[in-house]
């Protein structure tokens, strides 16, 4: 699964504790420590005793953390100052608290208000998002005191990532598996960002469209979809409900993401107007092709065999698909935001400027393909902005998950 699209710059500075608990998923917690300092995020980490019986407190200080704390006194404290005061210094100075993994024990803790060592005194003195990552074996998940401690929890506004059904170390299987780090980090991420999009229901489009010849054969294009899976991140981050329609690809979303997987741009164009109609803005990245290869006889179930064909006489039909961007933009009601990307080899802004106007648009992105930085499969994004109002924004080589923060930004004031 691609997880390009988590990976957001822009949190630099930002302050994250991050709780440890004794789970046998504790090793996970170093990979999610890398995934918040990787997003310049300061992080300082307490890990319970359990917990350093399965990853020790020099393993997180190596991988980044910028404070360890290990005991809640000072004289039981390894190296870790003297800070008498460290049981509060989450609730002063940190963004987001996570604790992952959480145990049952933990979970209770929390609910019940009991602060007997330095994690728990911590969570109890902290006053921002909490997320909570449950790990522990199924049964001990669905026992009546965890559920109801958990409730408990949630009601409170905790944030939960996971947990995941799935087989757990001593071999059973169920519910109780950490959820994936990505998901967690994400929850993270979320928690840090604004909530400017709180309420709106975003649709967007992302990835090639495939068109089947026959049944192994077809025609598509190299777009990564990356832009718009930023996209889709980025407004959920900050609030949105996110529908994605999805070509062929392998982004891998936060379950509170809606993703309709589709192949085809006729099935794309099904998809995108059964949820527009709902949308408040509604983004088209998708790379559709514009054409489609009329089936030999036989149609797309068959696979057609070479020495059924004669080469010389061979040609493939192509008839268009329709433009789901100006189809959208046709049944655009007041109110609807409407964005379409635009990419170009040549001509960009007077191509986009006619696009803008043609397919009804509010906002175009548009950037020249086959320039090193920019375009289809590309990590980052050279692009210029219009909007219907005229204004036009010419931004440098940016990451796409920068690209996208922005134009959510720009939104705010058109
Ligand atoms: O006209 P052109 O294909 O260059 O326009 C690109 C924009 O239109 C993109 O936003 C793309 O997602 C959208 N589009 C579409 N359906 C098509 C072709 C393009 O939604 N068949």
């Amino acid at each position: 699964m691609n997880t390009d699209h988590f990976r957001f710059p822009c949190f630099l500075g930002r302050r994250v504790h991050l709780g440890v608990t004794g789970s046998i998923a504790a090793y996970k917690s170093l990979e999610l420590l890398r995934l918040l300092v990787d997003a310049h995020i300061d992080v300082g980490v307490t890990v319970t005793a359990s917990g350093q019986r399965f990853v020790g407190a020099a393993s997180f200080q190596a991988l980044g953390a910028g404070v360890v704390h290990t005991s809640m006194f000072p004289d039981e404290r390894r190296g870790l100052g003297e800070d008498p005061f460290a049981h509060l210094t989450p609730g002063r100075s940190a963004d987001a608290f996570v604790i992952a993994p959480a145990t049952a024990n933990i979970i209770a803790k929390i609910a019940g208000g009991i602060a007997d060592d330095m994690l728990s005194t911590q969570a109890l003195a902290f006053r921002g998002p909490l997320i909570v990552a449950p790990a522990m074996n199924p049964n001990m998940w669905s026992a009546p005191a965890t559920q109801s401690n958990w409730r408990t929890l949630l009601d409170r506004g905790v944030i939960a990532a996971g947990p995941d059904n799935g087989s757990v170390a001593c071999g059973d299987t169920g519910q109780g598996r950490l959820c994936r780090l990505e998901h967690i980090f994400a929850q993270v991420l979320r928690a840090l960002s604004p909530k400017d999009l709180a309420g709106k229901n975003v649709l967007i489009t992302l990835g090639p469209t495939r068109e089947p010849w026959d049944a192994v054969r077809y025609l598509s294009n190299p777009s990564s979809g990356l832009m718009g899976a930023t996209l889709a991140m980025a407004a959920w981050m900050r609030g949105a409900d996110v529908h994605v329609v999805a070509g062929p690809t392998d982004f891998d979303f936060p379950p509170s993401v809606h993703v309709v997987r589709v192949t085809t741009a006729l099935e794309m164009l099904a998809a995108a107007s059964d949820l527009f109609p709902a949308a408040d803005i509604a983004c088209c990245t998708a790379a559709v092709a514009d054409f489609r290869p009329v089936p030999p006889t036989g149609g797309v179930a068959h696979k057609l065999k070479k020495r059924d064909i004669d080469p010389l006489a061979l040609s493939i039909a192509l008839t268009p698909n329709p433009d789901i961007l100006r189809t959208l933009g046709a049944a655009k009601r007041k109110g609807q935001i409407l964005i379409g990307f635009a990419a170009e080899t040549d001509g960009v802004l007077a191509q986009a400027k006619m696009k803008l106007a043609e397919k009804r648009l509010d906002l175009i992105v548009a950037n020249r393909i086959g320039v090193p930085g920019s375009g289809f499969a590309a990590s980052t994004n050279v692009v210029a902005v219009l909007d219907r109002t005229g204004r036009v924004e010419q931004w440098p080589e940016l990451p796409k998950t920068e690209v996208a923060w922005r134009i959510w930004d720009l939104l705010q004031h058109l």
